[in-house]
C-alpha cells in the first residue's frame, strides 16, 4: 500500500513537507472525514487527487460533535477498509489521531461557534452539533497547513503551495458553515464542495444507510424522489409547489420527516416566495430530513433555472 498512516501531528508536518519537497508540489488537499469511508468519500479524495500535488486525508471520530455517547461508541470504525479506499484513489497521507492527540487537555474551553446558521435544520434537532464538528474543522484545517509542515524544515523551493480542504454538499449545512467559518475568521484555505454521490436507485450515499433494514432502504427513496421532483420543476421554471413534494414524502408510513424547505444556498433562509405558486427563478436548495425506521437520513439537491 502507497499511502502512509501516521498518528501525530508533528509525524503528519514532517511527512506532508516531506512529500511536498519530494514532488516539488505546489498545492496541498485536505480531505477531513470521520472514516466508515464510501464512494461519496472516494468522489472527496478523487477531487483532491485530480487538484493537487500532495493530498492529506484526516480519519478522526469527533467526540466533540456527537449529542449521546451511545451513538458514538456505535459510530462504525474501519479503518482498514479506510485506507485500502484512500490508497485506491492516490492519496499520500493519512492522518488517523488519537482523542487525545487532538484534544491533550481534554474537551477545549474555547471553541468555535456556529451561530445561527448551525442552530436551525440539522442543528435544531442536534444541539451543539455544528460548534463540535467547526472546532475540530478548524483544528484539522491547521494542522493540515502546508506552512506549518514547511516551517518544520520542509520546502519547495517557491512560495506558499495552495491550500484546499474538501468537503461534501450532501451535508450542505457544514459546507455552508464551513464555507463562512474561513471567510469569517480568514483561514489560509479554499473550500471545496463535492456533488453528493448517489446509488444507482437515488439514495444518496451515507454511512449511516448501512443501519436501514431492505423495507427501510425502499422507503428511504422517497426523499431522493422529491428532492428530484423539485430539481425537474425548477429545471422546467415552473411553480415548485413544494407541498406537494412534501405530502410524497409523508404517504410513505416508514418515513418520519423532520423539515422540506428550500432556501438560500448560502444563508440557508428559507425562500418562501420561490416555493408555491410563481415559476422558480434563480438558485435555491431544497433541504429534506427524515427518520427511516431508527435512522435519520438527510438530503439535499441545488436548483437552479
Ligand atoms: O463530515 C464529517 O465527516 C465530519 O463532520 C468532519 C467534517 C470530518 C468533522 O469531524
Amino acid at each position: 500500500m502507497a499511502v502512509k498512516l501516521v498518528t501525530t501531528v508533528q509525524e503528519l508536518h514532517s511527512e506532508g513537507a516531506r512529500l511536498l519537497a519530494a514532488k516539488r508540489g505546489t498545492s496541498q488537499g485536505l480531505v477531513p472525514t470521520m472514516g466508515a469511508l464510501h464512494e461519496g468519500h472516494a468522489a472527496l479524495a478523487r477531487a483532491a487527487v485530480e487538484q493537487n500535488d500532495v493530498v492529506v486525508a484526516t480519519i478522526f471520530v469527533n467526540p466533540l460533535q456527537f449529542g449521546d455517547a451511545l451513538d458514538l461508541d456505535r459510530y462504525p470504525r474501519t479503518l482498514e477498509a479506510d485506507l485500502a479506499l484512500l490508497d485506491r484513489e492516490g492519496v499520500d497521507l493519512v492522518f488517523a489521531p488519537s482523542v487525545d492527540e487532538v484534544y491533550p487537555g481534554g474537551e477545549p474551553l474555547v471553541r468555535v461557534t456556529s451561530g445561527r446558521l448551525g442552530e436551525k435544520w440539522e442543528g435544531a434537532s442536534r444541539p451543539g452539533h455544528f460548534d463540535g464538528a467547526l472546532t475540530v474543522v478548524a483544528k484539522l484545517l491547521h494542522y493540515g497547513l502546508p506552512a506549518a509542515g514547511l516551517a518544520a524544515g520542509g520546502g519547495t523551493g517557491g512560495g506558499l503551495p495552495a491550500y484546499r480542504a474538501y468537503f461534501g454538499q450532501k451535508d450542505a449545512q457544514q459546507l455552508a458553515l464551513v464555507r463562512r467559518m474561513v471567510a469569517d475568521l480568514n483561514f489560509p484555505v479554499e473550500v471545496v464542495g463535492v456533488p453528493t454521490v448517489r446509488a444507482a436507485d437515488g439514495l444518496a450515499l451515507s454511512s449511516r444507510n448501512r443501519f436501514l433494514s431492505p423495507e427501510e432502504r425502499e422507503g428511504a427513496l422517497v426523499l431522493s424522489r422529491a428532492l428530484r421532483l423539485l430539481e425537474e420543476r425548477a429545471h422546467a421554471r415552473e411553480p415548485l409547489d413544494l407541498e406537494s413534494a412534501q405530502a410524497l414524502v409523508e404517504s410513505q408510513p416508514l418515513v418520519a420527516l423532520d423539515y422540506f424547505d428550500v432556501v438560500d444556498p448560502a444563508t440557508l433562509e428559507p425562500l418562501a416566495e420561490n416555493c408555491r405558486e410563481t415559476p422558480f427563478r434563480g438558485e435555491g436548495l431544497a433541504l429534506i430530513a427524515a427518520k427511516v425506521g431508527p435512522v435519520r437520513l438527510i438530503d439535499n439537491m441545488p436548483l437552479s433555472s
